[in-house]
């Protein structure tokens, strides 16, 4: 397939958005689609920012006819751990109609089926993308650049290529995304670390004041987020959307992820807690002696990487304050507590009936031979609240990667035949709402 070669050069590029090393790669992955769609005919500005570019191309047929502004990102995850890859990350390997590779389904694949769709397109449609390298760390300068550029933005549709279908040979349009809000808890006890006997008994221990903070941040029986609140602004779900749902296989689910039971909130179907129910996790937790063996240490400081997938009508600001408020409520005497607001995100919900939907899903069933599915997302894309509310456009979320994937981990695929009919549904796309316009 004459689409595959590219996107293997595309893959080869180690555009690690969160590792300083990796600057350069970065800002070669947006050249690399620079030249890319200026060889399609685009218009193409490379804004800088205090850290990673943004790619703005444009392509203007005709002011008469309907403009579509892609979005998509060109940086990505982590490859760690590196020893768990049968084929290295950044050298993409094909194997069984699949493509390996650290970015193959986040999001460089889905990202480059709306460029390879251009090729011999004839629709009069104009076209924009806006593609970022910061998503994988929340975005921080595309937020304020959508808002500073309205302008030049400005759209008919907001089409979205960065998320999964709901299950293998289901073509899926997206209409929801949670939200996030993640916060970075550290504690502070003595100011430097002690010998666990010679001050056992009369030392402050921030491992044990977290582990007892964490404790009271969820009900260990109910599932309920503890924090005062934190549920006020949560739309509940209307028994006519989730009858729109599709069934979820929960042994499948279990049986893909080795266990037993799929704990949660108390009262709700695994599948609206995933799409529809906010959440806390603890992601990560430090502190104290971690090497081989003991050492009879109290360690000065502990902490704790908190997220909190969000809802509507969330607001992951608001839900940071009410979070530290708590944090700090709960804080023992003795001990200092920083709280930092590592990234955010607002959840997004979109009209699932709007007419540039509809034109989607009638190109997916031409493509797929079925209709899609209507599903909501469990991740976060930062931006898409943002354009939504600033450019007041339709949002189209069309995912064409699939759950097992590998995002963020070792061995990250995407399935060719998606990459190969979300070319073909994306140029179908453009072909109905040339009609329809
Ligand atoms: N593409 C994902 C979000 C996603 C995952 C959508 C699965 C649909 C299905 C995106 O690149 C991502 O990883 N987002 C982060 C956001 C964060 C880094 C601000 C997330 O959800 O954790
Ligand atoms: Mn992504
Ligand atoms: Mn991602």
């Amino acid at each position: 397939m004459s689409a595959l070669e590219p996107l293997l050069e595309f893959l080869s590029i180690p555009s690690v958005s969160t590792d300083p090393r990796h600057q350069k790669d970065v800002r070669r992955a947006a050249l690399w689609l620079k030249e890319r769609l200026e060889a399609l005919g685009f218009r193409s500005e490379l804004h800088e920012t205090p850290l990673h570019p943004i790619l703005y191309a444009e392509r203007l047929l005709d002011p008469e006819a309907p403009t579509v502004l892609v979005y998509g990102h060109y940086d990505v995850q982590p490859p760690d751990p590196l020893e768990l890859w049968e084929s290295p990350p950044f050298s993409p390997t094909v194997r069984e109609g699949r493509v390996y590779a650290r970015g193959a389904s986040d999001d460089k694949g889905q990202l480059w089926a709306h460029v390879a769709a251009l090729e011999g397109l004839e629709a009069r449609v104009n076209l924009k993308f806006l593609v970022e390298g910061e998503e994988e760390i929340g975005s921080p300068h595309l937020l304020p650049f959508v808002r500073a550029h309205r302008e030049k933005l400005r759209a008919d549709v907001v089409l979205v290529s960065d998320g999964a279908m709901f299950a293998p040979h289901t073509p899926t349009l997206t209409y929801g995304l949670r939200g996030l809000c993640y916060l970075e808890v550290r504690l502070q006890g003595a100011r430097r670390d002690l010998h666990s006997g010679a001050f056992g008994g009369v030392a402050p221990n921030p491992i044990q004041a977290l582990g007892w903070i964490l404790a009271r941040l969820k009900d260990g029986t109910t599932g309920r987020v503890l924090i005062p609140g934190f549920y006020d602004r949560v739309r509940p779900v209307s028994e006519e959307e989730k009858r729109l749902w599709p069934p979820l296989d929960e042994e499948a689910l279990k049986g893909e992820l080795g266990v037993e039971v799929l704990p949660g909130e108390e009262g709700y179907s695994p599948l609206e807690r995933l799409w529809a129910r906010p959440t806390l996790d603890p992601n990560g937790i430090f502190g104290g002696y971690q090497g081989e063996g003991s050492k009879t240490v109290i360690p000065a400081e502990a902490g704790l990487k908190l997220s909190m997938r969000l809802v509507p009508d969330q607001d992951p600001e608001e839900v940071a304050d009410l979070a530290e408020a708590y944090l700090k409520a709960l804080c023992p005497p003795g001990y200092r507590m920083e709280v930092r607001r590592l990234h955010g995100g607002k959840p997004v919900l979109t009209d699932p009936q709007s007419p540039p939907m509809r034109l989607m899903a009638r190109a997916l069933e031409e493509v797929w031979g079925r209709p899609p599915v209507y599903a909501r997302e469990g991740g976060t894309i930062p931006v898409v609240a943002e354009l939504q509310e600033a450019l007041g456009a339709p949002v189209v979320l069309l995912g064409l990667g699939l759950n097992d994937d590998n995002l963020h981990a070792p061995n990250e695929k995407f399935d060719l035949v998606n990459l190969e009919k979300g070319i073909l549904a994306i140029r179908r796309f453009h072909g109905l709402l040339a009609e329809s316009g």
